[in-house]
């Protein structure tokens, strides 16, 4: 297949509006499966869409043959909200090509990365009429809502599942053409509270000073989840946390000035965080608390003088080995609880969560995905952790017994969940270079 064509078919699954978290798109996300089953099956796999409590999985495969390994590629083709839209230069589901860059939600996250694995299996099997190794793609539709039901379907599916090896291009690179290696991924809690004060809206003049104001109350159990050195005050929180080891803090030192970068990519005026690291370590192997979302009270035009009766703060905690998500849960909810004044009443409500992972770089399959990393890129391979989850990777080790090589393929300036969502086209190619390096080199491994 030409070049135009395999654009053109990603640009096909990128229309899909396949956003997990909005019902209103239930029937796309159908859709996008569908077409992801055709898809396969033109190139010759067995595939199926698989219906789950929620969203449905793809699971595709080739033909098993004994004597060699069985690589499973795992992707995602659920995606974010466009919101804000007005802020997109192009429709998001329409795909545009400027300066040699995809616009697209999608593109980046996860749609352009995993179909450049497929391309690259599909120019194999047309090249060769066979693949050096056993494969099996795994597609899901909820990786955005945190997998819910992704973790049962790997039990249920254990034996068909069965592999040597997964391989993942949904993480990043450290900067254009530099080939990376990501052998660890940050874990993730959410958790939600709500504060109810009065049964109704207040007048603030006639009642304030004397009844606590729910979003002020928010506020300071929000702030309160810090000290002044930016460490988490979470009564625990740090004490399965393993420190990072010296050759990780040596080799990411040595990278292209993160605080510079960071500085540049975000626009804030100064960096932030736990005193003792790096902007890097901070990011990829530190633990931190977030606020996703915070209400409460009057958001309209204009000021109103009123005390809402309520107030609500979204939040995620981003893990590191060997934290552990419901354990962190259970300390979050005991701190909220205990902090809480009992002016107020409080409601929590917990997330989804998943584990962080770490994996040996120079393993045997490691090397592989190294060689791989190197061929494709003519550059020797950058070796980091992220400091995003995608918390089915460790239920890989756990349920499948095997490691995830994640090989991203995402630049820094990707906008992955906010508007004007890019891949260039130069890495959709070394995509699709990259899987058939892969592959042959793990066959050889
Ligand atoms: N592709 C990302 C994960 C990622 C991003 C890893 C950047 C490394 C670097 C993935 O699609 C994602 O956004 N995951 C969510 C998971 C969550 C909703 C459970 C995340 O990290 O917020
Ligand atoms: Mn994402």
């Amino acid at each position: 297949m030409n070049r135009q064509n395999e654009l053109n078919e990603l640009f096909e699954l990128l229309r899909f509006q396949s956003i997990s978290t909005d019902s209103r798109y239930k029937q796309s996300m159908q859709d996008c499966a569908d077409w992801l089953v055709a898809k396969f099956q033109r190139m010759g796999l067995t595939a199926e869409k698989h219906a789950t409590p929620g969203h449905p999985v793809v699971l595709a495969k080739s033909e098993r043959k004994p004597g060699r390994p069985t690589v499973l590629i795992y992707g995602h083709y659920d995606v974010q909200p466009v919101d804000p839209v007005e802020e997109w230069n192009s429709p998001p589901f329409e795909p545009t090509i400027v300066n040699d860059i995809i616009y697209a939600r999608g593109s980046t996250d996860n749609k352009g990365q995993h179909f450049a694995h497929v391309l690259g299996v599909e120019e194999t099997l047309k090249e060769y009429g066979d693949l050096p190794v056993n494969i099996i793609f795994l597609i899901e539709g909820e990786e955005e809502i945190g997998s819910p039901n992704l973790d049962p379907f790997l039990k249920s599916h254990a034996a068909e599942l069965a592999c040597d090896v997964v391989a993942v291009s949904d993480t990043g690179m450290v900067g254009r053409g530099m080939p990376t290696l990501t052998y660890g991924l940050r874990g993730i809690a959410c958790l939600e509270f709500r504060l109810r004060g009065p049964k109704i809206d207040l007048h603030s003049g006639i009642y304030g000073g004397a009844v606590a104001n729910p979003s002020m109350v928010a506020a300071q159990l929000t702030a309160g989840l810090h000290d002044m050195d930016a460490r988490v005050t979470v009564e625990g929180f740090y004490d399965a946390v393993q420190p990072l080891q010296d050759w990780e803090r040596e080799q990411w030192a040595k990278l292209p000035d993160g605080e510079a970068d960071t500085l540049e990519q975000t626009g804030v005026p100064k960096l932030h965080g736990e005193a003792g690291y790096s902007a890097l370590e901070r990011r990829w192997a530190r633990p931190t608390a977030e606020v996703n979302g915070i209400g409460g009270g009057y958001q309209g035009e204009g000021s109103k003088t009123v005390i809402g009766k309520s107030a609500f703060v979204k939040l995620s905690f981003r893990l590191v080995p060997d934290q552990k998500p419901t354990e962190i849960l259970k300390l979050v909810r005991a701190h909220l609880e205990k902090h809480c004044p009992d002016t107020v009443r409080i409601e929590i409500e917990e997330g989804h969560h998943g584990p962080s992972y770490l994996m040996d770089p120079f393993s045997t399959q490691g090397k592989a995905a190294q060689a791989a990393l190197q061929k494709a890129f003519n550059r020797e391979p950058v070796l980091i952790r992220e400091g995003g989850s995608i918390p089915i990777v460790q239920s890989f080790k756990d349920v499948l017994g095997v490691d995830t090589l994640l090989l991203g393929l995402a630049l820094p300036d990707c906008q992955a969940h906010a508007p004007n969502e890019n891949f260039p086209v130069e890495n959709f190619d070394a995509g699709i270079r990259l899987n058939r390096l892969l592959l042959e080199e793990l066959a050889k491994a």
